[in-house]
């Protein structure tokens, strides 16, 4: 994509490294939240929506518990899920960079939806939050309040009826474009590491009805199912000691839906991780790749027996090592994923790295151009040992001292062919002993560096 090249720098070999775990640790804080949060409201829409209709408040409890807990608080929206996805994002756009693929747009769509879907899903958690101080409010009055007839209570019932319908409202919408959004995000890092596709997909309608896009989807789903049953079962009977007041009959709700999404999920996953795996071009495959695949299958079964011991004798004692292996066994999950990546956009790197070095190289060939005189090399052999560009050694950082000039080679070139004492900061600087021609060459060239022209 021509536009994002634009907004980006091409980045040297040791940049790309850390830009590579940038990215791992962004998605490390992602998926599992935006896991937690298409699990719980799928969940909570649909225990909200039951209970309404059966009048079972245990149902209705559960919704708002599920959505209060799994999506933590409001600020985890911005630490886990915005920022981290915008990092992400320019993570790809940087190591994408010059690849000619639309992979890169489709994930800007992906973190616009994730954004405004965010939006919409604490909107509909707060709306439990009024509810509740709504059923408080009848309790103190006594529910006969609402049976009279007069103003106020026509508008409290005014008021209680736009809760209700901004909570199904939100939740809907919320839910639906949170799995647009993943649907797309599974699509764009299905697409980012088949460097063999690029040339051939280029519109968004490929990408959504591709089988890699639905098998990449469906492992990233089945891990949302895997991490939701966790995360329900640490903090509902774990964490902080549990929930606090929870029925047998309630705790009975909990587990249940818990133990079903994960053990459905749990069959899943490997299923599709095999599936995707198959799925990776040749260019992606590597044995570490398959090596990483093993190791999360393994951790997968370590967990999976963990969580079936903990539903099967309702031990709920080992929810939290059952946190630990789900964490693990996304971790390494994510590390397969850019591993493959990694190998997908080997060439691409490499042509970063070289566009990168040409971009120093055209800074100082322009100099030797106009002048003959190799600047650098006197630079390194003349100045370094007492100037940097960013740093004080002793004498001052160019970057500070050259702007002065305004871009004035005469005035730059006479002081470095004869230095006077300018700064009291400083020590005089000794005469270098240049020739009048490589004092040009060398203000022409520090003039250009720090303007970066
Ligand atoms: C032995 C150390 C030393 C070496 C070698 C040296 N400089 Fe300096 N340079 C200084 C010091 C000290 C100052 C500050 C002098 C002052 O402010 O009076 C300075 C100041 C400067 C300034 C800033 C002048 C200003 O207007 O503030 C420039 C430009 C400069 N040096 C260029 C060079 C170049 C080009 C070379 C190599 C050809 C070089 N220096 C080699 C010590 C050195």
């Amino acid at each position: 994509m021509n536009f994002f090249d634009e907004l980006v720098i091409p980045a040297s070999e040791n940049h790309i490294m850390l830009i590579k775990y940038m990215l791992t640790i962004s998605l490390l804080l992602f998926i599992p939240y935006i896991s937690m949060m298409l699990g719980a409201t799928f969940i909570s829409t649909h225990f909200s929506k039951k209970g309404k209709n059966e009048g079972n408040s245990l149902y209705l409890r559960f919704a708002k518990d599920v959505i209060e807990k799994l999506t933590i608080t409001k600020s985890a929206e911005l630490a886990l899920g915005t920022i981290p996805v915008i990092s992400t994002f320019f993570a790809y756009a940087q190591l994408l960079y010059t690849a000619k693929t639309i992979s890169v747009g489709m994930f800007a769509l992906a973190v616009v939806l994730f954004i405004i879907s965010f939006v919409f899903i604490y909107k509909y958690r707060n709306t439990f939050k009024l509810e509740g101080i709504m059923t408080a409010f009848k309790n103190i009055s006594g529910k006969d309040v609402l049976k009279s007839d007069n103003e106020s209570v026509a508008e409290i019932k005014d008021f209680e009826q736009n809760i209700n319908s901004t909570n199904s409202l939100s939740g809907t919408v919320g839910k639906w474009l949170l799995l647009t959004a993943s649907y797309i995000f599974a699509g764009s890092m299905a697409l980012a590491s088949s460097p063999d596709k690029w040339p051939h997909v280029g519109n968004i309608l490929q990408i959504i009805f591709s089988w890699q896009t639905l098998f990449n989807f469906g492992a990233l789903i089945s891990l949302a199912g895997i991490i939701t049953g966790g995360a329900i079962m640490f903090y509902f009977f774990s964490w902080d000691g549990g929930l606090k007041d929870m029925t047998d009959e309630y705790a009975a709700i909990v587990k249940n839906t818990a133990g079903k999404i994960a053990l459905g999920s749990g069959i899943l996953f490997p299923l599709m991780l095999m599936i995707s795996y198959a799925y990776l071009p040749m260019e992606s495959q590597s044995p570490t790749v398959f090596y990483y695949t093993v190791v999360v299958l393994i951790i997968f079964l370590i967990a999976g027996n963990y969580i079936y011991a903990m539903f099967k004798n309702s031990d709920t004692g080992s929810a939290t090592a059952v946190f630990i292996l789900v964490f693990l066994l996304v971790f390494f999950n994510i590390v397969k994923d850019q591993l493959a990546f990694g190998n997908a956009i080997h060439e691409n790197t490499k042509e970063i790295t070289k566009i990168a070095i040409e971009e120093e190289k055209i800074v100082k060939s322009k100099t030797m151009q106009s002048t003959g005189i190799d600047a650098e090399a006197i630079f390194n052999q003349k100045c370094s040992a007492c100037h940097k560009f960013d740093q004080k050694l002793v004498g001052p950082p160019y970057n500070e001292t050259v702007l002065k000039y305004n871009g004035d080679v005469q005035k730059l070139a006479d002081y470095i062919f004869n230095p006077q004492k300018i700064d009291p900061a400083y020590p005089p600087m000794p005469n270098q002993g240049l020739k009048k021609k490589e004092a040009n060459a060398m203000a022409q060239w520090l003039i250009n560096k720090v303007t970066k022209k």
